[in-house]
């Protein structure tokens, strides 16, 4: 059932991209590629915008499926939540056909990290639970809903967004996004736990406080 389910989403979910990617013949976030597939060579030696190929005779149907994203996400964490990535990294088949997906786990009162990603539009289906999606735009406005199990939301390219499990049980979404690597910036460890450090005079006068307070964040991050 579960299984049905999640493999209806994921069909939907492909319609659905394919349907996002049209309109956009010019903009399109990855290049197009220029060959049927071209399975990352990870380990290749030089430099590409995206990873070399490996030879078409190392080739195996399992380089065209991930099984990365089966299992739940462990959720123990000061967020409550794993996002499972797969993108060209964790499924080398991804490389050149500018898609990707993630696995969203969040347990209940739990939290996805404010967050952007710089060379993708995100659009994603809950497949349990029910989780207030927030999207924040260039202009400082909040649009927030809770979705349901089979909504489909639309997260714009560049913009900070966030899920919040606002039910009784784990949620689940799956997202898609057009790049085989999105890149994800998690605010405020962008700001706040990044090496070397943002000076914190900067984050004292951005954020207005003093700066044991910008210290008092830091310590957060320290690994
Ligand atoms: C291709 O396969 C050969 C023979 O198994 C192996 O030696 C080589 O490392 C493989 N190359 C890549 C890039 O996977
Ligand atoms: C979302 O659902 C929660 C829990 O039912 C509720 O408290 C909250 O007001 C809802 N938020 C919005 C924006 O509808």
């Amino acid at each position: 059932m579960a299984a049905n389910i999640i493999l209806l989403s994921i069909s939907l979910f492909m319609i659905l991209l394919q349907l996002l990617l049209l309109p956009i013949p010019c903009h399109s976030t990855d290049p197009d590629p220029l060959q049927d597939f071209c399975i990352a060579d990870l380990l290749g030696t030089f430099s590409v915008n995206g990873f070399p190929c490996k030879p078409a005779s190392n080739v195996t149907s399992d380089d065209f499926v991930y099984s990365g994203l089966v299992n739940v996400g462990n959720t123990s964490n000061y967020l409550g939540s794993y996002l499972n990535l797969a993108n060209v990294f964790a499924f080398p088949g991804l490389n050149t056909l500018g898609v990707s997906m993630t696995r969203i786990d969040i347990a209940v009162g739990g939290v996805t990290n404010p967050h952007w990603h710089p060379r993708a539009t995100e659009c994603g289906v809950l497949i349990q639970g029910t989780v207030l999606l927030g999207i924040i735009t260039s202009g400082n406005v909040v649009y927030s809903r809770n979705v349901s199990v089979g909504e489909m939301y639309v997260v714009p390219r560049g913009l900070v967004h966030f899920h919040l499990n606002v039910g009784n049980e784990p949620a689940l979404a799956f997202s898609a996004a057009n790049s085989q690597l999105p890149g994800t910036v998690n605010v405020a460890q962008n700001m706040f736990g990044s090496t070397p450090s943002v000076p914190d005079q900067v984050l004292a006068k951005a954020f207005q406080v003093d700066q044991s307070v910008v210290d008092q964040i830091k310590s957060k991050f320290a690994s």
